[in-house]
């Protein structure tokens, strides 16, 4: 049986179901947070270690204003009343991306990341303006600035993910099958399950069948 210590998931299709129930995307994004909380509960049942959820990618700034300054406003009141609730559990909050939003969020996220650095038992890692294709270009530059050999150790040492292990699973919902510039380096190797239910759909059930099919997969990593 495979372990698993990593899952990463793309969460697709909250606006699409807000729609869907003749109301704003943005009740959608509301209803796909308590889907993040179901699947962290979860995740620490099933003792996985790192979680890495893909919140709002380096192309979702061309969405409307309202929405964007929705999202953030979620994820700001998320971290407000949920980051000691987080911290007793020791669970640690970890960002991937650029943080370059307002000084108030950049100021709570990093407040949360301290706070919870220390703790083992999982490892959220919120991607956060995140982009693969610019996180690699990143890496490269450090490399040549530091004058370290191109090596795919290093590259991955340079990376926002260093020192953490590639995921076992992809998760995407949504019924869209593609990456969207997500860990395209770290996903290598993964076991790539796509879901067609909506984000806000997703439940325990739904994630546990997943990690299921996952155990009794025989993984190669190239070889026969
Ligand atoms: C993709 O669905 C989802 C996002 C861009 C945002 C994900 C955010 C959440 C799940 C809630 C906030 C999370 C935290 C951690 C505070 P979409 O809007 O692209 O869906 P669509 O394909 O139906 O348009």
């Amino acid at each position: 049986m495979n372990p698993i210590k990593h899952v990463a998931i793309i969460m697709d299709g909250n606006g699409r179901w807000g729609t869907s129930k003749k109301k704003s995307r943005n009740f959608g994004h509301k209803q796909g947070l308590k889907t993040v909380e179901k699947i962290i509960k979860e995740s620490i049942k099933n003792k996985i270690k790192y979680l890495t959820l893909y919140a709002f990618s380096t192309e979702n700034w061309k969405r409307p204003k309202n929405e964007i300054n929705y999202l953030f406003s979620l994820l700001h009141n998320f971290l407000t009343n949920k980051i000691d609730e987080l911290n007793k559990e020791k669970i640690r909050l970890f960002v991937i991306g650029k943080k370059k939003f307002s000084k108030k969020l950049n100021d709570l996220l990093k407040y949360s990341e301290k706070l919870t650095s220390k703790n083992k038992r999982l490892q959220i890692n919120l991607a956060l303006n995140y982009g693969s294709k610019s996180e690699i270009i990143n890496a490269l530059n450090k490399l040549k600035n530091k004058n370290l050999t191109v090596n795919a150790k290093n590259i991955s040492k340079n990376l926002y993910t260093k020192n953490i292990p590639d995921p076992d699973i992809l998760i995407r919902t949504g019924n869209r099958k593609r990456l969207s510039n997500f860990l395209l380096w770290q996903l290598a190797y993964s076991e790539i399950f796509f879901e067609n239910k909506l984000w806000p759909d997703f439940n325990e059930k739904d994630y546990n069948k997943i990690l299921k099919k996952f155990k009794n997969t025989k993984r190669n990593f190239g070889k026969i």
